[in-house]
């Protein structure tokens, strides 16, 4: 069995003004009618390959995700005292299971076409994590992205690659020289490995941080299907990600190339491009008319929208916000003032 982890973080600001504060990007409805958090789940959900998840998350998305849950049963939620970022909150989860447990760590904000190529990557990472693998998802390199981690593959293992570097969100000149390189891929944010594999490499690097994280989980309280974590001890420890505490310093990570309609819906556009378009391009949403439009996304909570040949552009109406923008607008939304200010 695989134990799925499902990571629920940061708020994001980039798809602003849909995506606020109080309403995060993992629990809108972005790409079809369910969230993107349902369709993690959804992903997960099936009794021959997997264990009934983990949902790791702060005390301020507790209500959307048991809201979301329904009525599936047997989803623990270990409630996080502080945001410290994915190397802690996976250690957590790591530590709530057997050692030998095989986890799959999904962030709760990705959007992922091909389901069943997600299936058939999931069980060849399985396959690696049983031979004591870190293992990572990789996608296709298509553009010298900065937000993303590299990896450079190496030797053939199994189904998969070793990996013979990680480099976690490098500057322009070094993603361009990757892709001009050839043999990288992106780091798609899916991670698979053993509990105690992982929580071993972990200690090698942050032995500080799996002091503190023991002594949380040891002195956590238990109701329900609720683990809280004691919360000094939590916020002790420092911020890090997994990419950078793990993934970059470790000699057992392994990559699975996964092509599977990969996005993390970071922007505007990226959603644009996950939605379903109409012949001319057009994704829209709510009350509108589109004559002669090319490649627009259209999208409105209220008022209607009307346009009349306007090509490659983005417009979004939100309760009382309007935002238009460009395909190489979208990537700065969260600079703007509202999407800042909320
Ligand atoms: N529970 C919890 N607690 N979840 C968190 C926390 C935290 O403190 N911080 C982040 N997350 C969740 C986010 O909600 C997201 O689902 C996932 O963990 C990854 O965090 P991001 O903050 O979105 O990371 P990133 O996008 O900058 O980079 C990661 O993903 C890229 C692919 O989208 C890295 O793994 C990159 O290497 C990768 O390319
Ligand atoms: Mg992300």
């Amino acid at each position: 069995m695989i134990h799925p982890v499902i990571l629920c973080g940061g708020s994001g600001t980039r798809l602003w003004p849909l995506s606020r504060r109080d309403r995060p990007k993992p629990f809108l409805p972005l790409v079809g009618s369910h969230s993107l958090f349902e369709q993690t789940l959804e992903r997960c959900t099936n009794g021959q390959m997997f264990a009934p998840p983990v949902i790791v998350a702060g005390e301020a998305h507790i209500e959307l995700i048991e809201e979301q849950i329904r009525d599936r049963a047997n989803i623990e939620i270990i409630v996080e005292p502080a945001a410290r970022n994915t190397a802690p909150a996976i250690a957590l989860a790591a530590m709530r299971l057997p050692a030998d447990a095989v986890m799959l760590v999904c962030p709760s904000d990705h959007h992922i076409k091909d389901a069943a190529a997600f299936i058939a990557a999931a069980e060849m990472a399985a396959s690696l994590a049983d031979q004591n693998w870190l293992v990572a998802f990789g996608i296709e390199a298509t553009h010298p992205e900065t937000g993303y981690g590299y990896i450079l593959q190496g030797e053939q293992i199994g189904g998969g690659y070793s990996v013979e570097r990680f480099v976690e969100k490098p500057d322009l000149p070094d993603a361009r020289r990757f892709l001009d390189e050839g043999g990288f891929s992106w780091n798609g944010g899916i991670f698979c490995f053993q509990a105690g594999v992982f929580l071993e490499e972990l200690e090698k690097f942050h032995p500080q941080m799996i002091g503190h994280l023991r002594a949380a989980v040891a002195a956590g309280t238990a109701e329900g299907l609720h683990f809280r974590p004691q919360a000094e001890e939590f916020a002790a420890i420092e911020g890090i990600s997994v990419d950078y505490a793990v993934m970059e310093k470790t000699d057992k990570a392994a990559m699975v190339p996964a092509s599977m309609g990969w996005s993390d819906i970071g922007n505007w556009q990226a959603l644009h491009d996950a939605r379903e378009k109409d012949e001319a391009g057009n994704s829209v949403s709510g009350r509108t008319e589109l004559v002669d439009c090319e490649n627009t996304l259209v999208q409105t909570d209220g008022p209607r929208v009307s346009a009349i040949g306007i090509k490659d552009l983005i417009v979004v109406v939100d309760g009382d916000e309007v935002l238009i923008t460009t395909a190489d607008g979208a990537q700065l939304v969260g600079k703007l003032g509202g999407a800042a200010s909320q």
